[in-house]
């Protein structure tokens, strides 16, 4: 059996704990968490029950942990999105590396200290750009590679939301106002712009943006409708989006994970009922203070004539990133599964599935295994990504953003003097 990583963990929250964590307690070769920042007593607490932590390594928050003598090899900072580029740079400096969730900085200007930091500590700062890891983009990748498809011309990509779990995030929840947190396309999308770059091996010069928050608006609320799903006569059979429908379905099938995890922590239904009685998750879709698009289209122009368009929507049953590549010689498909080639000369299709195991279409293992040999032997090539990569996929989401906002075509930022 191999050492494992051993961690400190930032954020014991979803992601933190459930993600990261529940990791650690299935491949105890792999990951052990050994001291945990968490500022709600609660998730400290079941931090530390659950990974048999020291209360001694328990501390308030990610900056009292970094007053701290260096606790471990890899600090995992997995808080708000606001909050990460502070904690990254102090542990960087206490001589963690870091495995810092994304988005890693909401501007340009703070993505590059990121980089300077890491490229000075000489630690690795990795991104939680878990997509590019699993071996379903890999696979993409590699026919790419193999040359089948001839020169890439054109890509289409859609990132299929799932109309739930957008009400959950980007509605009701942490992501729903871009003021706290981030833009809807740099919270959701960073990934697909980073699934770009990495497919294509290009830079992407200049895009264009369309897109806005239409549906999920005081003025679409019907009106019968209650302001908490719970008082409403829509709940039980008219409305996709009850709350009290959902959640109660999930947790009567004995669902305990996320999102209802997030809702709640007792898992019975008094509980359910007192949180969506009380709580965010139980607000009607039509009465939250929501600022964040429900749509969103890109086209993007990348080196050598290189097109893509992107559209990311809250308005689609529950599926997978689905990626269409057009190239000289053939079409590849794909839809998180099934991969299918439809080949020019031969006029042949072929399909075949990549298996993927585990979140993220098991790129959660495959980042954590990287980086444990990274670490291991020194050699960061072992790492699919490092800062500057993450840095030109946000610069994408930047430019994306500000093209929507300003109704013209805008340049993607992604170089810097002298760096
Ligand atoms: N890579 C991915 O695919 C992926 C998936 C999910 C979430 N994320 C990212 O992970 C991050 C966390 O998301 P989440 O869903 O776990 O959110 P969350 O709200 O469930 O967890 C964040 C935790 O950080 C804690 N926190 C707040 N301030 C802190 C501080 N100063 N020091 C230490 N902890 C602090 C909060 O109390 C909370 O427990 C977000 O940036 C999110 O975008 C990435």
């Amino acid at each position: 059996m191999s050492r494992p990583l051993t961690a400190v963990l930032c954020g014991a929250g979803n992601r933190g704990l459930d993600g990261y964590g529940w990791c650690a307690s299935q491949r105890r070769d792999l990951l052990e968490i050994v001291a945990v920042a968490e500022p709600i007593p609660s998730r400290r607490a079941l931090a530390l029950q659950r990974h048999a932590i020291d209360p001694a390594m328990a501390f308030q928050d990610w900056a009292e942990l970094a007053k701290a003598e260096k606790l471990a090899e890899v600090a995992i900072v997995a808080t708000p999105d606001r909050d990460h580029v502070e904690p990254a740079l102090s542990l960087l400096a206490r001589g963690y590396h870091v495995l810092l969730e994304k988005p890693m900085a909401l501007s340009l200007a703070d993505c590059w200290r990121l980089v300077e930091a890491a490229e000075s500590s000489g630690r690795f700062l990795v991104v939680g750009h878990v997509l590019r890891y699993s071996p379903y983009f890999r696979a993409m990748k590699a026919f790419l590679q193999s040359g089948k498809l001839g020169e890439v011309m054109t890509v289409r990509h859609l990132e299929p939301v799932n109309f739930w779990r957008f009400c959950h995030s980007f509605v009701r929840g942490n992501w729903s106002v871009a003021g706290l947190s981030a833009p809807f396309i740099m919270a959701k999308s960073c990934h697909d712009f980073d699934l770009l770059y990495y497919l294509l091996e290009k830079r992407c010069l200049r895009v264009s943006s369309f897109g806005s928050l239409k549906h999920f608006r005081a003025e679409n609320r019907p009106s019968q409708a209650a302001s908490r799903c719970c008082h409403c006569p829509l709940a039980e059979s008219e409305c996709p989006f009850s709350a009290t429908r959902y959640y109660g379905d999930l947790l009567r099938a004995g669902e305990h994970g996320w999102p209802v995890n997030v809702v709640i922590s007792d898992f019975t239904e008094q509980a359910l009922a007192e949180a969506l009685a009380d709580g965010p998750y139980g607000r009607c879709v039509y009465d939250c203070p929501n600022d964040v698009v429900d749509h969103q289209v890109a086209i993007l122009e990348f080196e050598e004539g290189v097109t893509a368009t992107f559209t990311a929507t809250a308005f689609t049953d529950h599926r997978v990133r689905e990626t269409e590549i057009h190239g000289s010689l053939g079409t590849l498909k794909g839809d998180g599964r099934f991969l299918e080639f439809s080949d020019f000369r031969s006029r042949q299709v072929e399909r075949w599935e990549v298996p993927t195991e585990g979140r993220h279409l098991g790129g959660d293992w495959a980042m954590l295994e990287s980086l444990q040999r990274a670490i291991r032997t020194g050699d960061a090539s072992l790492l699919d990504t490092g800062p500057r990569d993450s840095l030109v996929s946000h610069a994408m989401a930047l430019a994306v953003e500000e093209s929507r906002l300003r109704a013209s075509v805008v340049e993607v930022q992604d170089a810097q003097e002298g760096l």
